[in-house]
């Protein structure tokens, strides 16, 4: 889970919050689950179905969720939800949702298997 709030270095030229910034930090926080999950460095290697539901605005404090989907050989897809709660209130929205697939990568920075054991 990644929590952060907004800030005015986050804005694009219309002032909203940009996106890549609240994609930016849903990566982050699916890598951590990723690599929890696979004990190894991972690398994202596809972002599907990144769907942008709101906008968000400086002081609204993002909330990033996720869940393992599958686990393939070397792959995970990770279910990433990224919720704001409006500054200074009780109020909260999904904005963003997204599916992020990582690679579990051994020391050479190739495909390893995910459940493959750690390295000695
Ligand atoms: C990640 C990387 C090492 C994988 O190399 P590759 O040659 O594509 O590896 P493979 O073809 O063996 O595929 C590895 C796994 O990824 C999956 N995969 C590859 N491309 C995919 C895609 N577009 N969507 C979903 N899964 C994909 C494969 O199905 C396979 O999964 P499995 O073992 O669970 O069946 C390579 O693509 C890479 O270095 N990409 C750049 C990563 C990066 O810079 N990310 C941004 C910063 S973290």
């Amino acid at each position: 889970m990644v929590r952060v709030v907004a800030m005015p270095t986050d804005t694009n030229a219309a002032g909203d919050i940009f996106g890549g910034w609240v994609a930016a930090h849903m990566d982050l926080a699916a890598s951590t689950t990723a690599e929890d999950r696979a004990g190894c460095k991972c690398a994202t290697v596809a972002v599907d179905g990144l769907v942008f539901h709101r906008p968000m605005t400086v002081g609204d404090e993002l909330n990033v969720y996720t869940r393992i989907l599958r686990i393939g050989r070397t792959s995970m897809t990770i279910e990433v939800e990224a919720v704001r709660r409006v500054r200074r209130t009780t109020t909260r929205q999904k904005v963003t949702q997204g599916r992020f697939t990582f690679v579990a990568l051994d020391d050479n920075g190739q495909p390893r298997a995910v459940d493959a054991p750690p390295a000695a």
